[in-house]
């Protein structure tokens, strides 16, 4: 049960070991996929994609994703694909592509069993006019066949969020929002351009809760500039205040080699692996004290919310929007950027909104990068997963269940072996467990299975 309103007993953080700080600053892929979005090339057309979404089976439920690649206001730690407009103008023709484009996905689509989840993100879906948003979830609903018990969820930005948009998105269907919270502490809003009183996001849960939302997520981070282990501490207590459902808690990924506004924030100004894990740490003690069960490697839920029931059963998945509970295996791709998964591989539409504009007008599915999967690949991707969600995969049984030897993945085993008297993991037989204390570190494990990690050099984010 939880109760936002106990004083938390405040235990002594932890002292992490050396080699673990050191595992911390790697820079890994977040595995939200595997193989991941670095290793898919250039579409040629489409034909590719539409031979593959023929392939989709009647009996196959859909997962679509809709990217909306536009804020208000530009944070400088963001990482998302999204641009600052100042006329709606712009927003109102991509909204017009975006339902043209919904249009040639119906019409290259066979038979389903109908859309489970839908899922809206960017950028800031409410940088759409409330009624065109309402719209948009009509337009979706009707071209994909949206099923009457669907997950219908939004990440909304509370800074800009109306309340007139709030009734048009619950009136439409939303049942799950999210939104960005990340810190509220007014000093660190200030170093990273994101001004959000707390008294703005109270505001916006109690409009979302009297229209009747189902369910609520917050975001959090740490390791932004001028966040220490107390103020992590005291906004993730604020957050609790506000009750929500799930809380996601992200490490900020400075890549200001990918993200050229992240040059406003300093690098000086940004904790060093210790500092950061004592964020992470403070986050999620105040957490686990409020009664909030830990999912995976940086979600938290109420213990009877769908994702920690999911978790609880060995059903938890993980995806480009990270852990969640639906287990479609067909996503269709919306929106520029975004990214869909069909039964032979991966596509990812045209990241640039003219680029992906101009080949929807052209009557194109705005594919621009793909990945055909091998059963390698898949195999991989299952033991990946797995230790991501749970924390423990049975990598024989695994190998075993897709037609593999249960040896199949034993050369991972070397890299295991390395972490192991880390205390990063354990090996028994062909059982690889990580404990709960260093789920935070669960990455380096997947890694193990990651194929692709020796190929040539990429740069991620840093693990923790
Ligand atoms: C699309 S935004 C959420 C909706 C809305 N745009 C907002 O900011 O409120 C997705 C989330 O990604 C996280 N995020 C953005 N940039 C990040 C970065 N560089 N590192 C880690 N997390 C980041 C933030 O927590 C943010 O809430
Ligand atoms: S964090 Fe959200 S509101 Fe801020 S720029 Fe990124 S997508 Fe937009």
């Amino acid at each position: 049960m939880l109760d936002s309103t106990a004083v938390a007993p405040k235990a002594a953080r932890p002292s992490v070991p050396s080699s673990w700080l050191a595992q911390a600053g790697r820079t890994l892929p977040r595995y939200t996929s595997y193989p991941t979005a670095l290793a898919f090339t250039a579409a040629e057309d489409d034909a590719e994609a539409r031979s593959w979404l023929a392939q989709i089976r009647p009996d196959q439920t859909l997962s679509v994703y809709t990217h909306v690649p536009f804020c208000k206001r530009l944070c400088w730690y963001c990482g998302c694909h999204t641009s600052v407009f100042h006329e709606y103008d712009r927003v109102r023709t991509f909204f017009e592509t975006l339902k043209r484009e919904i249009e040639l996905w119906a019409a290259a689509m066979p038979a389903h069993a109908g859309t489970q989840h839908l899922h809206f993100g960017g950028g800031s879906p409410n940088a759409l006019a409330p009624a065109d948003f309402a719209e948009l979830v009509a337009v979706l609903g009707r071209a994909f066949r949206l099923r009457p018990d669907a997950e219908v969820a939004a990440e909304l930005d509370p800074g800009l969020l109306t309340h007139e948009f709030i009734d048009a998105a619950v009136a439409a269907g939303v049942n799950r929002v999210s939104l960005g919270v990340q810190t509220f502490d007014p000093d660190v809003q200030q170093k990273v351009n994101r001004i959000q009183p707390f008294e703005q996001v109270a505001s916006v849960v109690a409009r979302l809760r009297d229209a009747g939302l189902a369910a609520l997520n917050f975001d959090l981070m740490y390791g932004l500039p001028g966040q220490t282990p107390e103020n992590v501490a005291a906004s993730t207590r604020d957050a609790i205040s506000l009750a929500p459902d799930r809380v996601a808690v992200f490490g900020y990924a400075h890549v200001p080699w990918m993200k050229k506004h992240q040059v406003m924030i300093r690098e000086e100004d940004l904790a060093d692996a210790q500092g950061r894990w004592d964020q992470a740490e403070a986050a999620d003690q105040e957490l686990v004290a409020a009664g909030y069960v830990r999912i995976g490697l940086d979600h938290y839920a109420r213990p009877g919310d769908p994702l920690a029931v999911a978790a609880a059963s060995g059903r938890l998945r993980r995806n480009f929007q990270g852990y969640t509970d639906d287990p479609a295996a067909v996503m269709i791709p919306v929106g520029p950027s975004s990214i869909g998964r069909f039964g032979p591989g991966f596509v990812q539409n045209a990241i640039a909104t003219d680029t992906w504009g101009r080949a929807v007008e052209a009557g194109h599915l705005p594919v621009a990068r793909r990945l055909p999967v091998t059963e390698e690949d898949e195999l991989r991707a299952a033991v990946i997963e797995r230790v991501m969600c749970d924390l423990r995969v049975d990598v024989g049984a695994v190998c075993t269940d897709r037609g593999f030897a249960p040896d199949a993945l034993d050369s991972c085993f070397a890299g295991i072996a390395e972490l192991e008297p880390l205390g990063l993991c354990r090996l028994r037989g062909r059982v690889v467990e990580v404990p709960a204390a260093a789920a935070r570190l669960v990455r380096t494990v997947a890694a193990c299975f990651d194929a692709q990690l020796a190929g040539p050099a990429r740069r991620h984010a840093q693990a923790v």
